[in-house]
């Protein structure tokens, strides 16, 4: 049987796109990858959740851990969330055991993503990670693959839907930032603890990523500075647009003389700039590099069916792949060459 199985563990509003999407179009992928995609296994809290998708097919699991472990399958999709266990532990289970995984986990990566490429690598297997980083953008891509032999002077973006959507609707509809806020919840762009959103911490584990991809440093998410937009209010908006600026949730990787400067905070952007115009739930990723010179991509950065898509394609990547014949970068870069973090001071 040629068929990529997959367990799919979190049945949130990714998964759940996910399973439907993969169900949905299961011949076209079939005929797109050479194999079927088959999902055998699922795992979530709440068994009797309704879905919209037929799971019935699928082995059950209630401990993701135990599905990384035991299940029949060849891919691991994580999307549980969460920088710790269950996503941890289930992601390191399934990559020791010689499983392809592929997450949308933007926190376990900016804890653990070297631990877990180093794993991937000595075990021969994938660690795609796409959705992980400003959602439907495809961002690693350009980082890991249209990049290559430029150097990157800086990368910088709109990581963060929740954020953004309550800045541009603060801006638009004069309504409160608590309002905005339970209307991005309601949209389902929001993380489990919104405070994770509007704090920053979000935009900060996507840019430790990032930054890791475009300088092929060590994952330093600890290093970065840290301002959310929580005591951003409309009065400091209209301030802003008089003044001609848009303000703007910010994380910027940079050269300088002193090393690898990261930082997230909100940003004053010239109205008239490319970046100001990214609107609501929308995520910008910005690239200046010596080869290329300057790109910016802007997509859906949330939302479940955006960030399943970037999931179905690294899942799909895996299918028309030969499996273990490909090395994995840890981030981008073979574990064995990683530049050490250079510290900005
Ligand atoms: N809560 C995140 C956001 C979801 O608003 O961008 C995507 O990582």
């Amino acid at each position: 049987d040629s068929a990529l199985k997959i367990g799919i563990a979190g049945l949130g509003t990714v998964g759940a796109a996910l399973a439907a999407t993969l169900a949905e179009r299961a011949d076209y992928l079939a005929e797109l990858c050479g194999r079927r995609i088959e999902v055998t296994a699922v795992s979530a809290r709440d068994r009797n959740r309704r879905r919209g998708v037929d799971l019935s097919a699928s082995e059950w699991f209630d401990d993701p851990v135990k599905l990384a472990r035991e299940a029949e399958i060849d891919v691991f999709v994580e999307l549980i969330g969460g920088d710790d266990d269950p996503a941890h532990a289930a992601v390191r289970t399934a990559l020791a055991r010689g499983c392809h995984v592929v997450t949308a986990n933007k926190a376990l990566l900016a804890r653990h993503g070297v631990e877990l490429a180093r794993i991937a690598e000595e075990n021969g297997v994938i660690l795609n990670f796409e959705a992980a980083v400003a959602g439907g953008i495809p961002a690693v891509k350009v980082m890991r693959e249209s990049l290559t032999g430029n150097r990157v002077r800086r990368v910088f973006g709109i990581l963060n839907g929740t954020c953004n959507y309550i800045l541009t609707t603060m801006e638009r509809e004069g309504i409160s930032f608590d309002e905005c806020l339970a209307e991005a919840q309601r949209l389902g762009y929001a993380e489990a603890d919104p405070t994770f959103d509007i704090g920053g911490h979000d935009t900060a584990h996507k840019l430790a990523i990032l930054t890791s991809l475009a300088f092929g440093t060590e994952i330093a998410a600890d290093d970065i500075y840290l301002e959310g937009i929580e005591n951003i209010s409309i009065e400091d908006i209209r301030a802003a647009a008089d003044l001609g600026y848009r303000i703007k949730l910010l994380g910027v990787a940079q050269r300088t003389d002193t090393g690898i400067e990261q930082r997230v905070h909100p940003t004053m952007v010239p109205v008239s700039s490319e970046i100001a115009q990214v609107d609501g739930v929308t995520n910008a990723v910005a690239v200046e590099a010596d080869v290329l010179g300057e790109l910016m991509l802007s997509g859906p950065g949330a939302g479940g069916e955006a960030t399943a898509s970037a999931v179905m394609g690294d899942i799909a990547d895996i299918a028309k792949s030969r499996p273990g014949a490909q090395r994995v970068p840890a981030l981008g870069t073979p574990a064995d060459r990683l530049a050490p973090y250079e510290r900005a001071r």
